[in-house]
């Protein structure tokens, strides 16, 4: 998997920001993957500024988030619905007709048709054309933990006790941190048809190293990424000093 260095964040996200950018400008209905967590921040900070400053618009870009934890509601503070109007949606002009997230709060007998109509959605929109992902210590993709299976799709997953463990910091006790989740499956990500994944800093260079050179295997959800064609690592020096 081709590899990008950059001696920081910001200038890796920059980067990232201006394929968005491109993309953006270029087709009439772009379709984007985006993710939630620390790592995409810069990311959208970026997006942001070039929405303000240089009068990029999201009017006719649509968005599909990668996963959303189960038994939080829209208006819960670790939502995901509300981490992406918080640190993008609010601040640009895009019509929230055309932002999707997974719902955290669907009833459990309603969960397998809203996944199937979350992967309708993606289809009837044209799929993706950039994904956005981070990568989780277990080296999950979405919420894809080890044994997610290559072509799975859109559906509700349990934690992994790692994933929990590092979110338990936001949620104020490991306790808090909710146990299940519905994301976007692998084979929904390895649909999209050019997909950026970014990770910063020396904690994230084994798993990025396992992901990049290491066998192909669902034990590593995204070490599957190097089936797909069109797939770019952006990290930092920090991480390439560690790995
Ligand atoms: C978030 C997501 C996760 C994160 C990953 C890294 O929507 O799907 O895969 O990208 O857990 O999280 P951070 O960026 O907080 O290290």
């Amino acid at each position: 998997i081709p590899r990008k260095t950059f001696q920081t964040s910001e200038a890796a996200s920059q980067a990232v920001a201006q394929e968005i950018a491109t993309l953006i400008r270029g087709k009439p209905k772009p379709v984007l993957g985006l993710a939630t967590g620390g790592t995409p921040l810069k990311l959208y900070a970026e997006l942001i500024r070039l929405h303000r400053e240089e009068g990029l618009s999201f009017a006719h870009v649509t968005t599909f988030n990668l996963d959303e934890y189960c038994g939080l509601d829209r208006e819960h503070p670790q939502s995901y619905w509300n981490f992406m109007w918080r640190h993008l949606f609010d601040h640009i002009d895009i019509d929230p007709a055309n932002v999707h997230l997974p719902s955290g709060t669907v009833a459990e007998q309603e969960i397998n048709n809203h996944c199937a109509a979350y992967e309708a959605a993606i289809m009837n929109a044209g799929g993706i054309d950039y994904q956005v992902l981070g990568i989780g210590r277990t080296g999950h993709i979405g919420f894809n933990e080890p044994g997610s299976a290559i072509d799975s799709k859109t559906r509700h997953v349990l934690l992994d006790p790692i994933t929990r463990e590092d979110a338990a910091k936001d949620f104020g006790g490991i306790e808090q941190v909710p146990t299940g989740a519905i994301t976007m499956g692998c084979g929904t990500i390895l649909s999209a048809r050019r997909i950026a994944l970014l990770a910063f800093g020396a904690a994230k260079a084994a798993v990025v190293d396992a992901a990049t050179t290491g066998p192909v295997t669902d034990q590593l959800p995204a070490s599957f990424l190097q089936q797909h064609p069109a797939t770019t690592f952006f990290v930092d020096q920090e991480l390439a000093d560690a790995s």
